[in-house]
């Protein structure tokens, strides 16, 4: 049963060795550059098995050139970066990487959080640049963190882990999401519609995964709702928010800042976003941990083991479309 597996990118331990161990041939991108479009295509032609990641855009010419794969399995917890009803359509399982990541992506939206609130960044460059007067009445003031309202967009395992950390800030937390969330309720939280959430919170923090229903869901509307003195933080992904519209909100002092790890058309970001002093922008840092990075390698490995040995994988995304189309190996 065992097979071929192509790894996308150069992936911590222990995910090759485990890799290895199951299949009878890797071949693994040995640098550390995404892949482009036609080297993706070329790439993963004839194998059986494919760890991709997040910065790999899997749609369905890449999958059509992997006919007859089994798997892929994406070294994240998001898989908008691969078309799931087409792979399901071939008969392609598709796993992520769910749970590993929780709690050092609700410390990183900690660090955004605290971090553009109490102008932390720049407060390190007047240090740096030696333009710091002197302790003033009026120098550098930024806004409450402790006691003030926290709203949650989606109420996965993300949001719940910070807003575990938001009771050490005796903050009252909001929440928005398709059902009701007993483990937020559990934690102090009030379940409240989209707008209501928006218009009541001086933080608001985004964690819902990109889809159809999430894209520019926080667009000019919804930052015009915003209290002036609210921050907005996004470590979900880039398209939930119309970055031109943050930029013109930011600019205009209809809210208060934003801290964001995430951008529309990564690498890149908007025009405008990166002269605007209200904001604390981090290049996709949310999973970036020694041991995070690691536990996502060994699940991604574990996933597409699984389905090289004939076997269920743990973290199968696209089980609905695969019973519409030809499943290859038995889960
Ligand atoms: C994920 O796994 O989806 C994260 O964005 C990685 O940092």
């Amino acid at each position: 049963m065992p097979g071929r597996v192509f790894i996308t990118q150069r992936i911590p331990e222990p995910g090759p060795t485990l890799v290895r161990q199951a299949a009878d041939e890797v071949v693994m991108n040995p640098e550390d550059r995404v892949l482009s479009p036609e080297e993706l295509r070329a790439g993963v032609a004839g194998f059986d098995a494919v760890l991709c990641l997040l910065t790999d855009r899997i749609d369905a010419t890449v999958l059509e050139a992997a006919r007859g794969c089994r798997v892929f399995a994406n070294m994240a917890v998001g898989y908008n970066n691969i078309d799931v009803e087409a792979a399901g359509r071939m008969g392609i399982r598709v796993t992520n990487t769910p749970g590993v990541l929780t709690e050092a992506t609700a410390d990183l939206t900690w660090t955004l959080l605290l971090g553009v609130t109490r102008r932390v960044v720049e407060g390190d460059a007047e240090m740096r640049s030696g333009r710091f007067p002197g302790w003033g009445p009026f120098y550098m003031l930024g806004g409450d963190v402790t006691g003030r309202t926290l709203g949650l967009i989606g109420p996965g395992r993300i949001a719940q882990a910070v807003a575990r950390r938001a009771r050490g800030f005796e903050m009252e937390i909001l929440y928005h999401g398709r059902r009701p969330s007993p483990e937020l309720v559990a934690l102090g939280g009030r379940g409240v519609e989209l707008d209501r959430l928006l218009a009541e919170s001086d933080y608001v923090s985004l964690h819902v995964p990109l889809s159809d229903e999430t894209r520019h869901l926080i667009d000019a509307r919804a930052l015009g709702l915003m209290k002036p003195s609210a921050y907005l933080i996004n470590t979900s992904r880039g398209p939930v928010v119309d970055e031109a519209a943050l930029v013109v909100a930011l600019r205009e002092g209809r809210i208060a800042g934003a801290g964001l790890d995430v951008y529309e058309d990564e690498p890149r970001m908007a025009a405008g976003l990166a002269d605007l002093p209200n904001t604390l922008l981090l290049p996709h840092l949310g999973s970036a941990t020694h041991a995070t990075r690691a536990a996502m390698a060994q699940i991604a490995a574990e996933n597409l083991v699984a389905v090289l040995q004939g076997q269920a994988p743990p973290d199968l995304v696209n089980r609905e479309h695969l019973e519409g189309g030809s499943s290859r190996t038995s889960s």
